[in-house]
């Protein structure tokens, strides 16, 4: 039998096996800087409000500092039998300076305590995983900016559209990062605010400042009701979409990428500290780790799952199936940032080939639109021109030729209005040049683009250097 912070009141005491399915200890130890953190915050707040006597505050202070040395130092001796990180560093504190420990707890709980935890180690991970997505997206303008002119096919439904350049394609890619980043950083807005002092659910009567204790944690403020304090999880919900929105175009990334590597389009060709052999078949060049970011992705998707069928039924306010939110939040967060960095890695390494992809945008009629373009400027409705091209193209498929390659004479018995003219608008680079409409393909408008998302990249990066440096500023006053 163990002592624990609450008896059930059972003359046997508490079981031990009760005790170890009811831990968290595994997951919330991840949380003991935060529990520190937030620990210091709430003694300096009951000392300034001579809630507890100054000479107890300094002690537990001076003994958080000590707790939070040994943390750093990897030092932090945590028993598995007390049921989560919370309980541990009171026990610690406890042991270290005597009775006063007992003090620390003085109005608050666990259940605001918790909830305080979580939004701090939630913060970090936002501005941690939105600087990871900040670094991808570097890297793909970075390709951008170095293939503007090379050219490849644009696929719908997989098959063969209309000419586009790798610039475009690596940019539109930027682009879902980009609002991915951005939705990451309006998360942190509704992450931010601080819980603590909502004590059980009902606040408490000690005359707590729970102003002083949110900013002295860098939060924007405290939130408004205690009973919402301590059962409202819908920022971490919110953070695990966040993740599993950045894990689908993350899978979607790979999977084109598995696919260009293939024979069979050959666009791409993945760096080979990226690709595995096979213990069987020596030719083997797998792209493993592209895989595993498209296998493993889907995890977060099943923690943004469990997180909210956890939350859906629960009446308010604080229900200990609460506690099942670390280990889905913290999984997610920890997998997005793994593939986040792997993908970076890919990205930098892969060659193009240029040749590869040119011929094959060669194929598949992708300048059948600019004939049927052309026509209009000729003079007839889009739709007309739309019929026209379409026979063309069929002569072409049972011919087995291009259009650029039939003779003046030939395209005149599909209309008299195709003059020699025709074949400058057939070149597959007037195809992409051409596209000069806002977020086009053409040069000129994937400068913009360029522009733009290197802008968006920079003023994120402000936004979450800032924000790190307001969290790290109230950590340096704390300790
Ligand atoms: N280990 C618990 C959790 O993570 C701490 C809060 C426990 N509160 C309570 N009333 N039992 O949620």
């Amino acid at each position: 039998m163990k002592d624990t912070l609450w008896s059930n009141g059972s003359d046997d005491g508490i079981d031990n096996a009760v005790l170890y399915f009811t831990s968290s200890l595994d997951t919330d130890r991840a949380m003991a800087f935060y529990d520190i953190m937030g620990s210091l915050a709430h003694v300096t707040m009951l000392r300034d409000r001579r809630i507890i006597s100054y000479e107890n505050a300094e002690l537990i202070l001076k003994g958080l500092r000590t707790i939070l040395n040994d943390l750093r130092e990897n030092e932090l001796m945590v028993d598995i039998d007390l049921e989560d990180i919370h309980t541990n560093i009171e026990f610690i504190l406890t042991d270290l300076i005597g009775p006063a420990g007992g003090e620390l707890h003085t109005g608050r709980s666990r259940n605001d305590q918790v909830a305080t935890d979580l939004r701090m180690y939630l913060r970090d991970a936002v501005l941690e995983t939105a600087a990871c997505v900040n670094g991808l997206i570097k890297k793909l303008v970075e390709i951008a900016q170095n293939t503007q002119t090379v050219i490849m096919p644009g696929l719908t439904h997989m098959q063969h559209a209309q000419p586009v350049t790798v610039a475009h394609h690596m940019l539109a890619h930027a682009f879902r990062f980009g609002r991915d980043a951005d939705r990451l950083m309006d998360a942190f807005e509704r992450i931010n605010v601080c819980p603590l002092g909502a004590a059980a659910l009902a606040g408490t009567s000690y005359p707590i400042d729970r102003e002083q204790t949110a900013e002295l944690l860098g939060f924007r403020g405290p939130t408004e009701n205690s009973m919402d304090s301590v059962s409202d999880r819908d920022f971490a919900a919110e953070t695990v979409f966040c993740l599993s929105m950045i894990s689908i175009h993350l899978s979607s990334m790979a999977e084109e990428l598995i696919l260009w590597s293939t024979t069979e389009f050959g666009f791409a060709e993945l760096d080979r500290k990226y690709t595995t052999g096979s213990s069987i078949m020596p030719q083997k060049r797998n792209p493993d780790v592209a895989e595993l970011i498209r296998g493993r992705t889907g995890g977060v998707i099943g923690d943004l799952v469990s997180l909210m069928t956890m939350m859906k039924s629960l009446p308010l306010t604080y229900n200990r199936d609460l506690q099942e939110d670390k280990e889905p939040v913290m999984r997610s967060v920890n997998t997005v940032i793994q593939c986040l960095s792997m993908m970076s890695d890919i990205v930098s390494t892969v060659k193009f080939n240029r040749e590869r992809m040119y011929d094959a945008a060669l194929k598949g009629f992708l300048n059948a639109t600019d004939l049927a373009d052309y026509l209009v400027s000729k003079g007839i409705p889009f739709r007309e021109a739309h019929g026209v091209v379409r026979s063309v193209i069929m002569y072409c498929i049972h011919e087995k030729r291009k259009l650029e390659d039939l003779t003046i004479s030939e395209m005149k018995g599909f209309s008299e209005l195709i003059e020699k003219d025709v074949f400058d608008i057939l070149s597959i680079e007037g195809c992409v040049e051409r596209r000069t409409s806002l977020g086009g393909t053409s040069t000129q408008s994937v400068d913009i683009q360029i522009f733009e998302s290197l802008n968006k990249l920079m003023e994120r990066e402000d936004r979450i250097r800032q924000e790190s440096l307001l969290i790290d500023a109230c950590w340096d006053k704390l300790s």
